[in-house]
């Protein structure tokens, strides 16, 4: 089949996930790939024949399985006497151990065979820079200085410390600065605005914020630093901001409060005393969007993260020491925490860590890296695989990138066609495409392939070894093939979510209340999906109102608050609208205030508000006037029904609403 006649397959196929079941092509991995891969090793050595009998096991053993995972890939200071205490909806794992991720991350190799080899092959954006190669040796340095340096300044265990960078060495140096004396981090995404940081620090009562001058985009140097100034004007917990000089900007420095990273390390010994943590101490909060507008801060801890990024790692994307490991996630998003720096430096891997856009200077900006740098394992999201799809299979075509042996993508379902043309232009029609469906609650890969799973396009296959994710309906049954339902964990594992910072109420209700009564323990994930007659995955979307822009995670709510903290606005509703390239971007229904007039100025005036207020990871394409909104009788705003409408579908029963008149009045988005 060529890939024209795919392509015109998968546009059909696409419009539904009913349509998705009928997948009928199979994509086998490679013999050779699939028998030496590292899973395929251990399934030999622990007698296993087949991927399904495997897969079963670990499951209904899952906890003599993480043990055995928690013994292989993470160093204990002290080992741990229980291996899980199970209190639904609290678990712990490893208890009583000790251990440190930065130690099994950094000093460990650094102190051994791999203290010469590449940690991070750091790419900058300004293409006529220097490439840097940052041995194990240099980041274990690196760090010490660093983690002297936040001691210096007053930093404790348990003390929160904001990281708001772009991506650059410094960037996971800062967090595992914070993890080496027992500081929690907690990264703000760069592509948050002044609003968005700001919220994330007070919640958070950071001790100190760490931060750089400006940072590349397209060629140009951008300022960050005044979105640091005004964030922690009103966040009194705040003592000390440190600014990393990375491009070059003037920018202001407050008396007292701030200082210079270069200036902060120069005299700081390179060696620093490794924190013993406890395995259930956290290890960093990282904030994340739900159906309110309030972030929630997740948090996550040592023991776990010492063991299941690393280990996901090595089994699905099948890291070998000569591997060059490319994860193209910003380190602001779970994907980066997980995948850019505790997996791949737990393994001792080397990884590219690039700073820019992957259309600047041109679309053959990623292509180039991979050639150049000879990248082996390749990691994006399906948001980008379509943004090529866009620009023409030309890019790839013209670069070499026979080093490629594994793909993967996340962040949001991808579609069979941006699948196939991934596998084609990417993977020469040959490399494998690990689909990893997981979430920032969840720490780690859940559903996946692994390099020896046979594919089908658009699909994450099955539970990884170690879970037992299902797909219940209502009752807390598992659905039969064909139907939908609510994806969930019944059991528990090592790098699973704690808790919301300072929220145990909402920890309980978005994950836990749904199969309370019936099954106490049940892992809600907040997903809709559905599994064909062999058992194969396919993910639906989110139950709740959580947007997926570009694979970003926006509430709805957030925008919305954003939109009515303009003085024009009375009332707002957000939705997203499927959007070939980024998924869905964000269009905004607004009421205005009593007197205010209309205007396009005026509607442009509110997305680049909603910018200024959450940064443009949310920005609003679409702003619609409307006077009223559908809306239950208790008030809540009926965004399903708005959707529906906008996109020319069948709005379903409306009479129970309070005013079910406000549904004709919003118009059909073009
Ligand atoms: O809806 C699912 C979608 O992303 C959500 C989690 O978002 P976040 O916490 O930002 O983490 C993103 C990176 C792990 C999920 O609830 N999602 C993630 N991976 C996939 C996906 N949807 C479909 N297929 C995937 N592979």
């Amino acid at each position: 089949m060529t890939v024209e006649e795919c392509h015109k397959m998968a546009e059909e196929k696409a419009a539904t996930t009913a349509v998705l079941l009928e997948e009928t092509r199979v994509f086998h991995p490679p013999k050779e790939l699939a028998e030496n891969s590292n899973v395929m090793q251990w399934m030999k050595k622990k007698g296993f024949t087949s991927e399904r009998e495997m897969r079963a096991w670990t499951g209904q053993h899952y906890i003599e399985f993480w043990d055995e995972m928690a013994k292989t890939y993470a160093d204990w200071f002290e080992p741990y006497a229980q291996i899980l205490e199970w209190k639904p909806p609290y678990a712990r794992w490893f208890v009583g151990g000790k251990c440190n991720v930065a130690y099994n991350a950094v000093d460990r190799h650094a102190k051994g065979a791999k203290k010469d080899k590449v940690a991070y092959i750091f790419v900058p954006e300004p293409t006529d820079q220097q490439v840097r190669k940052i041995t194990y040796l240099d980041l274990y340095k690196a760090v010490n200085k660093f983690a002297n340096g936040l001691k210096s300044l007053g930093v404790k265990k348990g003390d929160r410390v904001s990281i708001y960078m772009p991506m650059i060495p410094e960037t996971p140096i800062a967090m595992l600065a914070c993890a080496k004396i027992g500081a929690i981090h907690s990264v703000v995404f760069s592509g948050f605005s002044a609003g968005g940081l700001q919220s994330r620090v007070l919640d958070a009562e950071a001790k100190v914020v760490v931060t750089t001058d400006g940072f590349y985009r397209r060629g140009k140097p951008l300022p960050l630093k005044p979105n640091v100034d005004e964030a922690v004007q009103n966040a009194p917990s705040v003592e000390k901001v440190v600014v990393v000089k990375r491009a070059g900007l003037d920018v202001p420095m407050k008396e007292g409060r701030d200082i210079w990273y270069h200036e902060l390390v120069a005299n700081q010994p390179d060696e620093c005393e490794t924190e013993k943590m406890d395995s259930e101490d956290r290890l960093f909060i990282l904030y994340t969007s739900g159906t309110t507008g309030k972030p929630k801060g997740i948090e996550h801890v040592h023991g776990g993260y010492c063991v299941t990024p690393a280990q996901t790692t090595h089994w699905v994307f099948d890291l070998k020491d000569d591997d060059v490991w490319w994860c193209t996630a910003d380190v602001g998003w779970i994907t980066g925490h997980s995948y850019v720096v505790y997996g791949p430096l737990c393994l001792g891997a080397t990884s590219i860590l690039y700073e820019g856009a992957p259309d600047y200077p041109d679309f053959g900006r990623w292509f180039s890296i991979i050639q150049e740098h000879k990248v082996s394992v390749f990691y994006t999201a399906p948001t980008a695989i379509r943004m090529f799809m866009k620009a023409g299979e030309q890019w790839p075509q013209k670069y070499d990138l026979s080093s490629l042996r594994l793909l993967g993508s996340v962040g949001e379902p991808i579609n069979p066609e941006a699948w196939i043309w991934y596998r084609k232009y990417f993977g020469s029609d040959r490399c494998p495409i690990m689909d990893t469906w997981w979430q920032t609650e969840t720490g780690c890969f859940v559903v996946s392939p692994l390099p020896i799973t046979p594919l089908k396009p658009g699909s994450p296959t099955f539970p990884l070894p170690g879970f037992n994710t299902d797909i219940y309906d209502e009752d807390a049954n598992p659905v039969p093939p064909g139907q939908g339902g609510n994806i969930v964990n019944p059991t528990p594992w090592p790098s699973m979510l704690r808790a919301f910072y300072k929220d145990p109420e909402r920890y309980m209700k978005e994950y836990w209340q749904m199969y309370w009564d019936i099954r106490p323990g049940v892992y809600l994930a907040g997903d809709k999906a559905t599994r064909d007659k062999d058992g194969y995955f396919f993910i639906q979307g989110r139950i709740d109102d959580v947007l997926k822009v570009a694979g970003h995670r926006i509430s709805n709510a957030e925008v919305e608050s954003a939109l009515v903290s303009h003085p024009a606005v009375a009332e707002a509703a957000v939705i997203g609208k499927p959007d070939e390239v980024k998924g869905e971007v964000i269009v905004a229904f607004v009421i205005l205030r009593e007197g205010v007039k209309e205007s396009e100025d005026l509607k442009k005036e509110l997305a680049k508000h909603v910018r200024s207020v959450l940064g443009p990871v949310a920005y609003p394409e679409i702003v619609y006037f409307v006077k009223d909104v559908p809306k239950t009788r208790s008030g809540k705003i009926m965004r399903r029904v708005i959707k529906a409408k906008a996109l020319g579908n069948p709005v379903g029963d409306i009479s129970a609403l309070a005013n079910p008149e406000a549904v004709d009045a919003i118009p059909l988005i073009k």
